[in-house]
């Protein structure tokens, strides 16, 4: 059995498809249920729902052998997995965002509202800038809105979100899409079932361009 790590959520449902088109299904899996885990002994697959910042850790940990995982989130707990592959679909981009009247001055500390603590420390360190990290688990947009933070560190998919809470993007620090991981060990003594799924999705991810 391969054990696959998918975020739950529109994504994953999304991913989900990409793997069925590869010969990896699992039709239990779109079911009106509250499981978490679905396999097909015919196909050699499970699938498990996972919160999606979380699906790393299942990867990195050997409970998944693979898994679906935003850039935004590898970039930011940098697991000890190997990326294998872009899927080129969940794409959004990671941005600075601020008021649209917000100027910066270079000379007071920058304060930075995010969830990604990391990307948003590396950014301004490449850029030589001192930042006071204001670390949120949601709702990022708000910190600005009410004067809690100068800037957020957040993701761009729509633009709505800023949009509607009178935020513009300041800068882009990277683009963001869905990538497979693998577990680095399941890469080795699993390296068949593996190739063949990242074989599979290649083609879906060509099909799909
Ligand atoms: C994400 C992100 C933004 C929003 C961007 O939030 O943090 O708030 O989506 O999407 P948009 O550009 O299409 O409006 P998410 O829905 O993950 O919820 P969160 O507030 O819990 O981070």
């Amino acid at each position: 059995m391969l054990n696959i790590a998918l975020p739950k959520g529109r994504l994953g449902e999304k991913v989900y498809t990409m793997f069925a088109a590869s010969g990896f299904d699992c039709p239990e899996i779109l079911g009106d249920s509250r499981k978490l885990v679905f396999e097909n002994q015919k196909t050699g697959v499970r699938f498990f729902w996972v919160k999606p910042s979380d699906v790393a850790v299942y990867v990195e940990r050997g409970a998944a052998d693979i898994g679906v995982a935003g850039k935004d989130i590898i970039d930011e707990y940098m697991p000890d997995i190997y990326e294998v592959l872009d899927l080129k679909t969940g794409k959004c981009r990671m941005c600075v965002a601020a008021k649209k009247d917000f100027r910066d001055n270079a000379d007071v500390t920058l304060r930075v509202a995010t969830k990604f603590s990391n990307i948003a420390r590396r950014y301004y360190a490449s850029l030589g800038r001192e930042i006071d990290i204001i670390h949120l688990n949601g709702s990022i947009e708000l910190a600005p809105v009410l004067g809690m933070s100068d800037v957020i560190v957040d993701i761009v998919e729509t633009g709505t979100t800023l949009k509607e809470n009178g935020l513009e993007v300041k800068e882009t620090i990277m683009p963001i899409s869905a990538r497979l991981i693998a577990n680095k060990a399941s890469y080795e003594f699993k390296r068949n079932d593996v190739l063949r799924v990242i074989e599979g999705l290649r083609r879906q991810v060509e099909a799909n361009k």
